[in-house]
């Protein structure tokens, strides 16, 4: 299957943290990857920007180390990493300051779209928009793009949107999650509205649980200090886990449009019941043989947790009485992401108890391994008698759709195009943040105000008892993270 590229207008992309993390692991192989694959135009132009006193050449052989480490060596041309460093350049700019901004009014053109990509701390957020505004550089219609994290909480929040608002309206601001830019993640909403198979049953009436797990084998060790601070209600839920299960809980929108799906979305945020503390459990990775969380953060007395299980309730007609459990961790048992949803089982069954029964469930996979699954009830073979089993049937992506999608993209080469493109269906709006965090505040808060202390789970496990117990409780279990 041959996939479709549409090249893009050509654009004035300005990176300001044009050399730190993101951009060397993220934004400039994705732009490497969708110029390999033509998407890019001749004329389009990357320009860096970040404090660094140094020329174009020298960024330019930065990148090209970076593309050592972060592109597989099958990625590689040298054709064509050549060709695409001809399209890049540096300004050094003092974004608290006013060195280098003519410069950068100089070199943008006037007849391509423009774009400015913040990969930098919220802090400088303010300064960028300002400094863009008053040097008369961001034309109508710019882009700017601004990643997490997105405030630390409703104020703080309100406030950036403010900010920004003071020099750009909200159609300008494309707030990165870069969950949404995954290919399953869109594909959810291709499954759910793109088959007339799964809608009708996509209700409390027919659906018993749904489960959103985001495991994470990796530590905090090297990031501690911002870690430490945030914790993965505020690193994961707020934003990751919260737009997945937007996505899963949505209404259909009248249209695959940016403020229909983003209305929607918003919607589910406004309808979360406020979650009682008897059903959140959060945890700290502990190892016996290696760095604990409290090594890795460095703080004997941090109560910030690494894992978090919660059961929700969203209170509207369509989810009355389903609930929807998340997790996320690090230092568990193996990277998977996944949205299971559990349908209920057959309300009356036709065949003899000890045949058994089973419901069916429906598993889309984020990674690794992207994909779904549906579980469907089947007679066993042979002749037994009538046994029933759940067989899957299962689609791997990769295996479905053939070469082409062995290489799934990387969310950030959907993102960047869709900000060219001027897309904002998979960017979030103002209000959904907030809203995001309205929801998370009164959580932490509580926390806080109670003292309270996360429990510890074994690194390398599948995350505290407790979480296990939430289910438990409800009759359910959690799918397995392996
Ligand atoms: C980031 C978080 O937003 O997402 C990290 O800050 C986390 O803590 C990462 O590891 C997970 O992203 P992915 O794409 O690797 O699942």
């Amino acid at each position: 299957m041959v996939s479709r590229v549409i090249p893009v207008d050509p654009f004035d992309l300005v990176i300001f943290g044009g050399t730190g993390d993101l951009a060397r692991r993220k934004i400039l192989p994705a732009l490497y990857r969708r110029f390999r694959d033509g998407q890019m135009p001749e004329e389009a132009r990357i320009i860096g920007a970040a404090r660094t006193n140094q020329d174009g050449a020298a960024w330019r052989a930065w990148v090209r180390e970076a593309f050592d480490e972060f592109l597989r060596p099958d990625e590689i041309s040298d054709d064509v990493v050549a060709a695409f460093l001809e399209r890049l350049d540096y300004l050094a700019i003092d974004a608290t300051g006013d060195g280098g901004w003519s410069d950068l009014k100089d070199k943008m053109r006037d007849d391509v779209t423009q774009a400015f990509y913040f990969s930098v701390g919220p802090s400088l957020f303010g300064a960028l928009a300002e400094r863009l505004h008053n040097h008369g550089i961001a034309r109508e219609g710019a882009r700017i793009v601004v990643e997490k994290p997105f405030g630390r909480d409703l104020d703080s929040a309100c406030a950036l949107n403010a900010t920004l608002a003071e020099h750009f309206d909200e159609t300008q601001i494309y707030r990165i999650d870069h969950y949404l830019g995954k290919e399953t993640v869109q594909n959810l909403m291709a499954v759910r509205f793109g088959n007339v198979l799964f809608e009708p049953l996509w209700n409390a009436q027919y659906v018993d649980s749904v489960q959103i797990t985001v495991a994470e084998e990796v530590s905090v060790a090297g990031r501690g200090a911002y870690y430490d601070r945030s914790g993965a209600m505020r690193d994961m839920v707020q934003n990751h886990l919260m737009q997945l299960l937007c996505l899963t809980a949505m209404e259909p929108p009248s249209r695959f449009d940016p403020d229909a799906v983003r209305d929607e979305k918003l919607k589910v945020i406004r309808a979360l019941d406020p979650v009682e503390p008897s059903d959140i459990v959060r945890g700290q990775y502990d190892d016996g043989m290696g760095p604990s969380y409290i090594d890795d953060v460095e703080d004997p007395a941090s109560r910030t947790e690494s894992f978090i299980a919660m059961k929700l309730h969203i209170a509207n007609w369509r989810w009355n009485g389903t609930p929807f459990y998340l997790r996320t961790g690090k230092r568990l048992k193996a990277r998977k992401s996944e949205i299971v949803v559990t349908f209920k089982e057959p309300p009356h069954s036709i065949f003899d108890a000890d045949a058994g029964s089973r419901a069916n469930v429906l598993s889309i996979r984020l990674q690794p391994d992207e994909g779904m699954d549906l579980r469907v009830t089947i007679k066993e073979p042979g002749p037994g008698g009538m046994r029933l089993v759940d067989v899957p049937l299962d689609m791997s992506f990769a295996e479905a759709l053939g070469p082409e999608a062995e290489h799934v993209p990387d969310a950030y080469e959907r993102l960047i195009m869709d900000v060219i493109r001027g897309n904002q269906t998979l960017f979030m709006r103002g209000d959904e943040v907030e809203a995001a965090w309205a929801w998370t505040d009164p959580i932490i808060a509580a926390w806080k105000e109670r003292g309270d202390k996360p429990v510890t789970y074994e690194a390398g496990s599948s995350g505290p008892e407790e979480a296990l117990m939430l289910l438990h409780r409800d009759g359910r279990r959690w799918r397995e993270i392996s």
